[in-house]
């Protein structure tokens, strides 16, 4: 059999990228709004650090504002609490990310409810949860969105297909399978306490790799000529010593048993980021209606 066919998140998101910074344009010339993102990262993690770097580069680059508020390790919950009123409160302001992880002191919840539902462009406010589960309009989480749209650039419609989701975080998971219960799969949410995983994932004709642990689902776990989206970010220790980044998903053997399949880096990553813009520049549309 022919190798699977690689999805390619860069040239797609940078598509997507190009469409968005037009549609910035045209609010800028014909309605004289610029959209507006304000980041939120608090302490030092690396990891964070680089993704907020990132998604500032981008959102400079599509012709958006971009607002980040770097803060201390040591902040009191009151005090990113109180920020983020100030922003909810402020016109310039239509999309608002915390940058996940935050430090054990702050109670994460609290703070993802602070936010305007509105604003939340991460799609993680319970009023965006519970919007997308109802199958209403809603914020939608970036990384399940932007898997989506890969999907559906692959396969077309996939109405009555099998979909196993490996995983079932609030930021990835049950998103995932909300939004393809939307699509009309048959959809199964498997995790680490599944039993008879391998068989459970050889059933999809869509896997989507959400679980955070290195190569784990492997190629003889895979239906032929599925379609496998790898949401995995590894960093792990190669043979020879240097680091390098993997997926959820065995690359290697995948590759000789799937019909198509994201890379990692360059499937799923960029994606995120782009439509973290897409749902900052549908957010600013929906203020100014
Ligand atoms: N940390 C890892 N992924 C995400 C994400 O999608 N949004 C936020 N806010 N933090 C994250």
């Amino acid at each position: 059999m022919t190798d699977a066919r690689l999805i390619d998140g860069n040239a797609f998101s940078a598509r997507l990228r190009d469409t968005i910074a037009t549609h910035v344009q045209t609010l800028r010339d014909e309605h004289h709004v610029v959209p507006g993102l304000a980041v939120v990262l608090v302490g030092e993690d690396p990891a964070s650090q680089v993704y907020v770097r990132t998604k500032h580069k981008r959102t400079v680059e599509t012709g958006m504002k971009s607002f980040e508020h770097k803060l201390p390790a040591d902040t009191p919950e009151r005090e990113v609490l109180t920020l983020i009123e100030g922003l909810n409160d402020d016109p310039e302001v239509h999309g608002i990310l915390v940058q996940l992880p935050l430090p054990g002191h702050i109670d994460s919840q609290k703070v993802i409810e602070a936010i305007d539902p509105a604003k939340d462009v991460d799609g993680f406010h319970p009023v965006n949860v519970g919007r997308l589960s109802a199958g209403l309009d809603a914020m939608v989480p970036c990384t399940p969105l932007g898997s989506l749209m890969l999907l559906k650039d692959v396969l077309g419609k996939l109405d009555g297909l099998d979909a196993v989701v490996v995983g079932r975080s609030n930021i990835v998971g049950k998103p995932m399978a909300q939004l393809l219960i939307k699509e009309s799969c048959t959809v199964t949410v498997a995790h680490s306490r599944t039993r008879d995983l391998p068989d459970v994932v050889r059933r999809a004709d869509i896997v989507v790799a959400a679980v955070g642990r290195p190569e784990m689902i492997r190629g003889d776990w895979l239906k032929p000529g599925c379609t496998v989206i790898d949401v995995g970010i590894n960093r792990i220790e190669a043979a020879d010593g240097t680091k390098k980044l993997v997926g959820d998903v065995n690359f290697a053997e995948a590759v000789k048993v799937a019909g198509a399949i994201t890379p990692v880096p360059g499937g799923v990553g960029p994606m995120t980021i782009a439509c973290l813009l897409r749902n900052t520049l549908v957010a600013c549309a929906r203020q100014h209606r």
